[in-house]
């Protein structure tokens, strides 16, 4: 997730391009740069926060009216001043910023290199540039079309020449993108907070549509130049509700981000039921040779890794154990070199799992980071990484980066799996198949929120709860106990729904609210009976159920539904009513969301 702006009006470009990407910092913070043409273009671009780009500017600034600005979130190469946007052709004519993934960015640029182009960064990004400008005859919205036509992927990007001065060319392709219509200057932007306080009135770009932005105002067509008539919208929200894009917090925002960031995590990852995977480089000889996978996280990340530790077990038969990395540090474990350690951390800098993970590396092992933040500590210590992109996370309680752990571990399964052969191959083309249609499933959960909101009147008054499942079912109570805790300030426990027989169900009185998950087909009956047993007692069910369950309904007080699926991904969908629920309990109960007492995002102490 990056964040683009352009501009073209009477002012000057480059402090509204700054503001506008200071504005989207949240999409991303490793890396900001701009593109102002007058008469030839001038980039200006710098690692780091948003700041070290105006101290830049102030040594060096730049003159002009038109230019396109960028925020980066890195997926492709580091955070480092080359990598860093705009990219330019090598003429240094044609600029691009982009927000996305170019999936075939790997062929296409090798056919650049065998043309002997020469590239500055290590960016998909940068061969846009290069294609624009090979492209070109004359008519920049042309090159750009063309360039799109090449160029696979989910993004958004915007375009300028020194050949055409006075106009931007920008194109969505899934990637957000908004025009923002202001007193003879128009604004491009990835979202409309970015400019509110410039214009409320807005046309929002659809997926392959192009917008041609000039001092006259902007022009959409579609990718092949059918003209669009394109409603204006008014926009009323306030600043503050602005910066949530509409939302009334982040963890919602977030919440509701999930479907994209499923994308953006498959992107260019897996074809045709084939996994590439960037940054991982052991190749299948040592896949078929790893006797046991480690999977060591804190908090959510330990949520995230217990899903991992079904997978491997069940489906690659391949041994595999969780550890918490703040005791598998001084457990003293039996690691050995043929050996796999998976440390997942979203901020990559989580004390206890990058002390476990460096204790796994010195007991021989190989490590494979799953983290969200490129460069970051964990990263640096990986021998392979898989990078979730889920872009910047604001809200305390963890919700789209776990999403993003999740399909990240179903990629390396099948990477692994395809390897060692022991992956049943239909069940392996079931699995992708299902990730390819999983944003769509999880919209569709998110349609149904207001189910979720009042499973949560349900629970706002409780000082119990509890969360049974079995398999990967119970995997996704813990997590769904630790988003309630977490922002609700509810008393909570998960266990195996076999478990509740042996103790807890001593607890279950009247009305005393138990959330059941009932994923898993072949143990339905067995997770029937648990339920039943809470019911006998007064208790009330919440039920995270198929669409096709007919049963449930029969038992439980409120039927969360989720599209039907493979039970093996089932986590990824059934996670998402509990995010919901622990959301809405927590604001019926009137607490901080987004940052609740006594916790930090990134705990770098032990
Ligand atoms: C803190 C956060 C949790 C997070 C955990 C691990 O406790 O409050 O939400 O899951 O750290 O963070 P990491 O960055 O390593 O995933």
């Amino acid at each position: 997730m990056c964040g683009i702006m352009g501009y073209v009006g009477p002012q000057e470009a480059a402090p509204i391009l700054v503001d506008g990407l200071r504005r989207l910092e949240y999409r991303g913070y490793d890396s900001a740069g701009i593109a102002v043409s007058n008469g030839s273009i001038q980039v200006r671009k710098a690692r780091g926060k948003i700041a070290n780009l105006e101290s830049l500017l102030e040594s060096e600034p730049t003159g002009g009216s038109i230019g396109i600005g960028h925020t980066r979130w890195a997926t492709h190469g580091a955070p480092t001043d080359a990598n860093a946007h705009p990219h330019t052709d090598p003429s240094g004519e044609f600029v691009v910023v982009h927000n996305g993934i170019i999936e075939n960015f790997q062929s296409l640029k090798q056919q650049l290199l065998d043309d002997g182009a020469e590239f500055a960064s290590e960016t998909d990004s940068e061969i846009l540039a290069h294609l624009v400008a090979r492209e070109y005859d004359g008519d920049l919205v042309a090159a750009v079309r063309r360039t799109v036509a090449l160029s696979e992927g989910a993004y958004a990007m915007v375009a300028m020449t020194k050949r055409e001065p006075g106009k931007i060319v920008a194109v969505r392709k899934i990637s957000p993108l908004v025009v923002g219509l202001g007193d003879g200057e128009t604004f491009l932007a990835s979202d409309i907070p970015a400019v509110l306080h410039h214009t409320r009135d807005f046309m929002v770009i659809e997926d392959d549509e192009l917008v041609i932005v000039t001092d006259e105002g902007a022009t959409v067509e579609t990718i092949d130049g059918a003209p669009v008539d394109r409603e204006v919208v008014r926009i009323d929200w306030d600043a503050e509700q602005a910066e949530k894009g509409g939302y009334e917090h982040f963890m919602l925002k977030e919440i509701h981000e999930q479907p994209a960031v499923v994308t953006e995590t498959l992107a260019s990852r897996l074809e045709d039921g084939t996994v590439w995977l960037e940054d991982v480089g052991f190749d299948d000889e040592y896949a078929a040779d790893i006797g046991r996978v480690w999977i060591t996280a804190c908090g959510t990340a330990y949520h995230a890794g217990l899903i991992g530790q079904e997978i491997f077990r069940r489906v690659l038969r391949l041994p595999a154990n969780v550890e918490y990395a703040h005791e598998l540090r001084y457990a003293d474990p039996i690691i050995g070199p043929n050996e796999l350690t998976i440390a997942i951390s979203q901020s990559g800098e989580t004390a206890d799992t990058l002390a476990a993970a460096r204790l796994a590396v010195d007991k021989g092992s190989r490590m494979l980071a799953i983290t969200n933040v490129v460069g970051s500590t964990l990263s640096r210590y990986a021998d392979d990484i898989l990078y979730t992109r889920a872009g910047p996370e604001i809200s305390v309680a963890s919700t789209k980066a776990y999403m993003a752990m999740l399909i990240a571990q179903y990629l390396l399964a099948l990477r692994i799996g395809a390897a060692r052969g022991t992956v049943d191959s239909e069940l392996a083309a079931k699995v992708s198949h299902g990730l390819h249609l999983m944003p769509g499933a999880l919209e569709e959960v998110l349609s149904r929120e207001a189910e979720a909101e009042k499973a949560a009147h349900l629970v706002t008054d409780a000082e119990d709860m509890y969360f049974i499942g079995r398999g990967l079912d119970y995997a996704i109570a813990m997590e769904g106990s630790l988003k309630l805790k977490e922002i609700s300030y509810l008393h909570s426990e998960a266990m195996p729904a076999g478990e509740l027989k042996h103790g807890t169900l001593a607890l279950i009185t009247d009305d005393v609210p138990v959330v059941v998950i009932l994923t898993q087909r072949d143990v339905y009956d067995k997770t029937i009976s648990a339920v039943q047993e809470v019911k006998a007692r007064g208790g009330r069910i919440i039920a995270v159920a198929y669409d096709s369950d007919a049963e449930i309904a029969a038992h439980a007080d409120v039927v969360l539904r989720i599209p039907d699926m493979e039970d093996l991904l089932a986590p990824v969908a059934a996670v998402v009513p509990l995010q919901l629920l622990a959301y809405h309990v927590a604001r019926l109960r009137g607490h901080d969301i987004d940052q609740p007492r006594n916790l930090a995002k990134s705990v770098t102490v032990e």
